[in-house]
């Protein structure tokens, strides 16, 4: 999937550091739902090197497809075309889990702010080298830390481009989603793109164990289009050379660390768990 083209910025401030591989793409396509939308997402499918397919109801007659990416009401969702129940799924950082999580998740004292040293009453820079659906950057990026978030595949990125676009446009959220800057790249070879991070956050996709019907709806495609980032031990080494203080990494509990590396300290959760490498302790507070 990655290769290492030349870095440029494209209009919406996204960096796009790989081009996407149009075989990769051929099972995906993107359409709209309501002709309203067809300039708009002509233009996406453009940007992002999708195959356009007009009306997204046009996707059920070309059996090459397994997903589809629509734009509906101004929105991008993604839907698995042969799972039509699982519903779709889109980056929504107003309303939904996150708005909920941004509202009630507790602060600097959850367990994840905990892991990358807000404690100590200090504000990282964070890249986030796995940024997948942005929720945990997007935490992260409430609780007042500047956030540069690094994906690699184009869908992925889309969605989550899609979402930091409409957030900033939010009265609510548009000042926490001017402190998100996502790269489309993969961090394994790009990550030094990244201006000097206090802290590296890595959340690699790791096999699941919970039967699929207990696996949310939506992760189960996002699991079926991501698959298992099965070259994620790759991240550690890069991440540990670019923090200035620190990697976190999100492991389930059952996971052995990345790399097989011991981390210096673990925060333990109900099923999951933060693995952090000190590279230098965080600046004690001023008074
Ligand atoms: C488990 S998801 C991350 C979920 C994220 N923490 C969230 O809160 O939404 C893992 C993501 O990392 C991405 N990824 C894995 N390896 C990567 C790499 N080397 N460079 C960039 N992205 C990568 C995958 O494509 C996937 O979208």
């Amino acid at each position: 999937m990655s290769n290492n083209k030349t870095s440029k910025t494209i209009s919406s401030e996204i960096l796009q550091h790989e081009e996407s591989s149009n075989e990769a793409l051929s099972n995906i396509a993107l359409g709209y739902v309501d002709s309203v939308d067809s300039d708009y997402a002509k233009r996406l499918a453009k940007k992002w090197q999708f195959n356009y397919i007009g009306d997204a109801a046009s996707a059920s007659k070309q059996p090459e497809l397994e997903f589809i990416l629509q734009m509906n009401q101004h929105v991008l969702e993604l839907c698995k075309l042969d799972e039509p129940k699982l519903g779709a799924i889109k980056v929504d950082f107003v309303e939904g889990a996150v708005a909920h999580r941004r509202k009630f998740g507790g602060g600097r004292g959850q367990d994840i702010a905990k892991a990358v040293g807000l404690k100590h009453g200090f504000t990282p820079h964070v890249l986030d080298a796995t940024a997948g659906l942005g929720r945990d950057a997007f935490v992260l990026a409430s609780l007042g830390c500047q956030l540069t978030l690094m994906e690699r595949m184009p869908v992925v990125a889309a969605l989550l481009d899609d979402g930091i676009e409409r957030a900033k446009l939010n009265n609510e959220v548009g000042d926490i989603a001017q402190n998100m800057q996502l790269i489309h790249a993969s961090s394994i070879e790009s990550m030094n793109l990244a201006n000097q991070p206090d802290v590296v956050y890595l959340d690699p996709m790791f096999p699941h164990r919970e039967k699929s019907a207990a696996v949310k709806k939506e992760m189960r495609i996002f699991q079926s289009l991501v698959g298992e980032d099965l070259d994620a031990d790759g991240l550690l080494e890069p991440a540990l050379a670019l923090a200035k203080y620190r990697v976190v990494v999100k492991r389930p509990s059952y996971a052995p660390p990345l790399a097989n590396k011991k981390p210096s300290m673990s925060i333990n959760m109900k099923k999951n768990r933060f693995d952090v490498y000190v590279n230098l302790a965080i600046p004690k507070p001023t008074t």
